[in-house]
Order: structure tokens, then C-alpha cells, then sequence
């Protein structure tokens, strides 16, 4: 095995470009176009031509971190995992954006779902994206060993439910108009988008089998960068344009909502992320893999994002 100091720097744009395609070819491929009643269109609309993909560039990262090779060809369950962890994400975006909940008229650059297809459509898809994520975990549908299978759904339905992201989502919804303490936004902020975040790289790990003690540094990375990923998303919906963001800039001091930029102030969340940042990388150092250049690339991209 080869020490992770002696590796040189990764090319990051190729990886990325190498990962982002097999992303793309898998999701095109996995995403019905002929689900009955236009529903189809619309998980497909959800899913395909945007986002940056950050979750399956994680699981993928961590795989392959744990594995030691990055150029190796990507083994099934690690792209599944991907995947299905990238549908979660697209449904809990379609439902985010729905009237009842964020009402936001942009996603991805695009009209968002409900806006182009309606409301009960929109509802649908993020149903029927969250069942297709299980469904690609399971045995028949992959060269999946049914024990690695039941530990993928569990990690991923722990994160996308009551203890995690929709858990998230209601305190975000609870929160409209409240002063948060810090925390009480930090455990909104790990629940609504750090639990899925974290569970990328978990799902990696399992994946490639990674070690116990890999498995609990890792945790500790997925669970910093999770939650600078959401801080920097409040700072970036101050700081930035709603056609770079590909979303409505302004929203969350429009709609009142707790952020870390209301707390801390711009220059505090900055300095919250960065702070973050160190302690991915630190738990990134201890996780001592084979290969973790891409996941420290993942880490500085997710703060320094301008996106
Ligand atoms: C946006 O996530 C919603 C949050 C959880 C903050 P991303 O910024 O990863 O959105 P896409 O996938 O790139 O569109
Ligand atoms: C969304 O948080 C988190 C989830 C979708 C679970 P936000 O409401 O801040 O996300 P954006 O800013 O609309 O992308
Ligand atoms: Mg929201
Ligand atoms: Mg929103
Ligand atoms: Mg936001």
C-alpha cells in the first residue's frame, strides 16, 4: 500500500470528469422515461442535466479512498450507492421547492418541478425518486451481497428520515421567524443536509469495506463537511446571484428562515466553514487511506464553492 504522502497531487478535473460521467450514464440509464401518466418525465426532469453531484462524488471518493485506487474501474455497489443517494437528494429538492415548503420558483436553472409539471406531479416524482433510491440498493438489482445491501438501506433511510433530512426539514419549517440558538441551528443544519452528506461517505465506506477505525475517522469528516456544506449554502444565498446559484438568491432572509449568516454574520459562518474545513481534514489525516486525495479536494471544493 502505498503511503498517502508519497502520492502525487490527483488530477482533479479528470477524476471528476471520470466520476460525473459514469454518474451521468448510470442515472440516465436508471431513471424511467416510461413511468405511467408523465410521471416519468417528471423524475426524469427532476434528476438528469444539473447539480453538481456532490454526493455521488463522495461516495465514489470514499470508495475508492478506501480501496487506494482512484483510476480503478468503479465496482457496482459503490455506483448504486452513488446513485441512489443522488435520487434522495433530487427528491428532497422537488419537495423543498413545493409551495407548502420553501415555495421556489428555480432549481438547477430550470423552472422547478412543481412549476413545470404541478404540484401533485412534483409530490409524486420525490415519492417515486425516494423508492427508486432503495430499489437500486437491493440484491436483485445489482450484484449486491444481501448483508452490504440491508446496511445500505439502513444508512441511507436513517439519513433520509425522521433523524435526518425530512427530521431537518421540519425544523427548518418549525423555524421560520425563531431565534435559533447555535446549537439548536447546528443540529437543524446536520439533520437537513449534513445527515445525507455524512451518509455519502458512509455508503462509500461500506462499499469498499472499510475498516472500523477508518469508518469512525471517516464519520467524523462526513459529519464537518456535512454541515460546512449547509453553512456555506446560507452564506452563498447572501453573497451570491440567483443565475451563478441556479436557484433564487435572497430566499432565506425573505422568508425568515435561521441561518448561520443571521446568527454569526457573513464573516462568522465564513469562518464557522472554515474552521469545519480543518476538521474534516484532520479526521481525513487519522482515517489513514490508502488514497485520500480526492475527498480532500471534495472538502476545500465544498467551502470554497462559489455554487
Ligand atoms: C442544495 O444542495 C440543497 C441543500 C441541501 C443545501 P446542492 O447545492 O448540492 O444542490 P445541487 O445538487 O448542486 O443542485
Ligand atoms: C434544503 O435546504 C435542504 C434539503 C433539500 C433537504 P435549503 O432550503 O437551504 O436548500 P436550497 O437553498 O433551497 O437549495
Ligand atoms: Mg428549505
Ligand atoms: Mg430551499
Ligand atoms: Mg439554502
Amino acid at each position: 500500500m502505498t503511503a498517502p504522502q508519497t502520492l502525487p497531487p490527483l488530477d482533479f478535473a479528470a477524476w471528476t470528469a471520470r466520476q460525473l460521467a459514469a454518474v451521468e450514464r448510470a442515472l440516465e440509464a436508471l431513471v424511467p422515461a416510461d413511468a405511467p401518466a408523465g410521471l416519468g418525465e417528471a423524475m426524469r426532469y427532476a434528476v438528469l442535466d444539473g447539480g453538481k453531484r456532490l454526493r455521488p462524488l463522495l461516495t465514489l471518493a470514499t470508495a475508492q479512498a478506501v480501496a487506494g485506487d482512484p483510476e480503478a474501474a468503479l465496482p457496482e455497489p459503490a455506483l448504486r450507492a452513488a446513485c441512489a443517494v443522488e435520487l434522495i437528494h433530487a427528491y428532497s429538492l422537488v419537495h423543498d421547492d413545493l409551495p407548502c415548503m420553501d415555495n421556489d420558483v428555480l432549481r438547477r436553472g430550470k423552472p422547478t418541478v412543481h412549476v413545470r409539471f404541478g404540484e401533485a406531479q412534483a409530490l409524486l416524482a420525490g415519492d417515486a425518486l425516494q423508492a427508486l433510491a432503495f430499489e437500486l440498493l437491493l440484491p436483485e438489482a445489482a450484484a449486491l451481497d444481501e448483508v452490504l445491501a440491508a446496511r445500505l438501506c439502513r444508512t441511507l433511510a436513517r439519513a433520509a428520515g425522521h433523524e435526518g433530512m425530512a427530521g431537518g426539514q421540519a425544523i427548518d419549517l418549525a423555524g421560520v421567524g425563531q431565534v435559533l440558538t447555535q446549537p439548536q441551528l447546528e443540529d437543524m443544519h446536520r439533520r437537513k443536509t449534513g445527515a445525507l452528506l455524512l451518509a455519502s461517505v458512509r455508503l462509500g465506506a461500506l462499499a469498499a469495506g472499510a475498516a472500523a477505525r477508518q469508518c469512525e475517522a471517516l464519520d467524523a469528516y462526513g459529519r464537518a463537511l456535512g454541515l460546512a456544506f449547509q453553512v456555506v449554502d446560507d452564506v452563498l444565498d447572501v453573497t451570491a446571484d440567483s443565475a451563478t446559484l441556479g436557484k433564487t438568491a435572497g430566499k432565506d432572509a425573505a422568508a425568515d428562515k435561521p441561518t448561520f449568516v443571521a446568527l454569526l454574520g457573513l464573516d462568522g459562518a465564513r469562518a464557522y466553514a472554515d474552521g469545519l474545513l480543518a476538521q474534516a481534514l484532520e479526521a481525513l489525516d487519522r482515517a489513514g487511506l490508502p488514497d485520500p486525495r480526492a475527498l480532500a479536494q471534495l472538502a476545500h471544493g465544498v467551502v470554497q464553492r462559489t455554487h
